[in-house]
């Protein structure tokens, strides 16, 4: 059957106490939603639409980029009200609608098709889990016969529902037309004035369609709500990364000290030492190893390739096999070709060092001249002496060597030598001289 998503996102989320809508605040890299999008894609829901607040044009540009649809809630009325929005959009859907909060970034696809299963078996599916803390979540009341009763919201429920440690996720599956005409009906008299998605089980129920309860695990259906919550849910997606990677055959000593993002990608027998920190769009292949405390983001580093203690790689880096990044090396949008060897305090921008060329300590490219980059082109086994400034637009034969200290401001010829140091000058005995001329002048005073 078909199925469609719709993720509520229009809340202001006001105990994150941020300019920033709730759900662009990001874990491990990526928005909360997008980690909702992620997981739906995964459960093979295909059409998904975002319920937006009509401030928030970056939370549609950003559901756009991955390819959802997104409609306008004009006021923040309740997430019964919320999800009745994407009616708009999916009036004429038919087939079975799945609706979660943009707030849940652990969810996982398995998660989703779970209650898409469950729905097939009565009208109605509702993702419900036991938190350590269930604090202000919904509390879920069962029937008898183990099927919903009712969701009760926590500003609504009585100190003994208040005791029920079944919580509401904010997943509910359900046929496309009935829960837009239940969505339709809900109303507001209730502790917060809202029009509750939680009322929706006790419409179909009074219908006699009946809700099944699948239980989650608990991490998994956290709910950001604060910055406190934030952290939470960071710390609980860095585990599972980290668990991932392990499994996947990464070599980590301290896995609980390195930061992966949501893409990182890490292949087996790579290694990973502590503190190290990866930002979105990284890969790693096999046999390289990331030193400790290095900085990584977009940026694909070759087999066998060695980077840092301490190095920086940001967007559009790419470190060919077998190459060594080392301390104090910061490398943007430059590819290092197999066999380059930038081990000190170096920084390469809008660059291409040719396979084995070696690169002095404390080689800069100097790429930006306060309004425009530029690009410098280094050959293949060229060799960089220390302290050399490469004044870009610039190219550096494949073979030729720079003398340290030069500032090379035109293109220098393969197997040249490029230097433009001043001329060493010797004067014989002048030390001496000199030390002597300053005691006599002092002692006679
Ligand atoms: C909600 C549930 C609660 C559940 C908890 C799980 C309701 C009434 N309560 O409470 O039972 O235990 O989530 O985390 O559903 N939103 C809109 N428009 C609105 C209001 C909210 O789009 O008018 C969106 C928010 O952006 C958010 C989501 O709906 O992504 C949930 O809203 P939130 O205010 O976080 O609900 P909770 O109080 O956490
Ligand atoms: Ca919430």
């Amino acid at each position: 059957m078909a199925k469609a998503g719709i993720i509520l996102a229009a809340g202001d989320g006001k105990r994150m106490k941020s300019a920033r809508p709730k759900v662009m605040h990001a874990v491990a890299g990526l928005p909360l939603l997008g980690h909702v999008i992620a997981a739906m894609r995964a459960a093979g829901i295909e059409r998904i639409v975002v319920v937006t607040a009509p401030a928030h044009d970056e939370v549609r540009a950003f559901a756009a980029k991955l390819g959802a649809q997104s409609v306008v809630q004009d006021k923040q009325l309740g997430t019964g009200h919320a999800a009745a929005c994407a009616a708009e959009a999916l009036g004429d859907f038919t087939g079975t609608v799945i609706v979660a909060y943009g707030d849940m970034p652990l969810v996982k696809a398995e998660t989703f098709q779970a209650s898409l299963a469950a729905r097939e078996k009565t009208g109605l599916a509702l993702v419900a889990f036991r938190p350590a803390d269930p604090a202000q979540y919904g509390r879920v009341l069962l029937d008898a016969d183990g099927l919903l009763d009712r969701i009760v919201e926590f500003k609504d429920a009585s100190t003994a529902e208040r005791a029920v440690t079944l919580c509401n996720a904010g997943i509910v599956a359900a046929e496309a037309r009935a829960f837009f005409r239940w969505a339709a009906r809900l109303e507001s008299h209730n502790a917060q004035g809202e029009f509750y998605l939680t009322d929706v089980p006790a419409l179909a129920k009074a219908e006699g369609v009946r809700t099944r309860v699948v239980e989650a695990d608990a991490v998994e259906m956290m709910g950001v709500n604060s910055r406190a919550e934030l952290a939470s849910a960071e710390a609980a997606m860095q585990q599972r990364l980290r668990a991932r990677a392990l499994e996947n055959a990464v070599g980590m000593i301290a896995p609980e000290t390195v930061f992966l993002s949501y893409d990182t990608l890490l292949e087996p027998d790579a290694a990973v030492e502590p503190y190290v920190v990866f930002g979105p769009g990284v890969v790693v292949r096999s046999g390289a190893t990331i030193r400790a405390f290095s900085h990584i983001e977009g940026a694909e580093v070759g087999a066998g390739a060695i980077v840092g203690p301490y190095a920086r790689l940001r967007p559009g880096t790419a470190i060919g096999e077998g190459a060594h990044v080392g301390n104090f090396v910061e490398v943007k949008n430059a590819t290092l070709e197999k066999g380059v060897k930038a081990n000190h305090l170096t920084y390469l921008g809008d660059a291409r060092v040719g396979e084995g060329a070696n690169i002095g300590a404390g080689t800069i490219t100097c790429n930006y001249d306060g309004f425009d980059k530029h690009q410098t082109e280094i050959g293949a086994g060229a060799f960089i002496g220390s302290d050399t400034a490469l004044v870009a637009p610039v190219k550096v034969g494949a073979g030729a060597i720079i003398g340290a200290g030069s500032v090379i401001t035109k293109d220098v010829a393969a197997d040249a030598l490029a230097i433009t140091r001043a001329e060493q000058k010797e004067v014989a005995g002048w030390a001496e001289k000199f030390r002597t001329r300053k005691k006599t002048a002092k002692d006679k005073k």
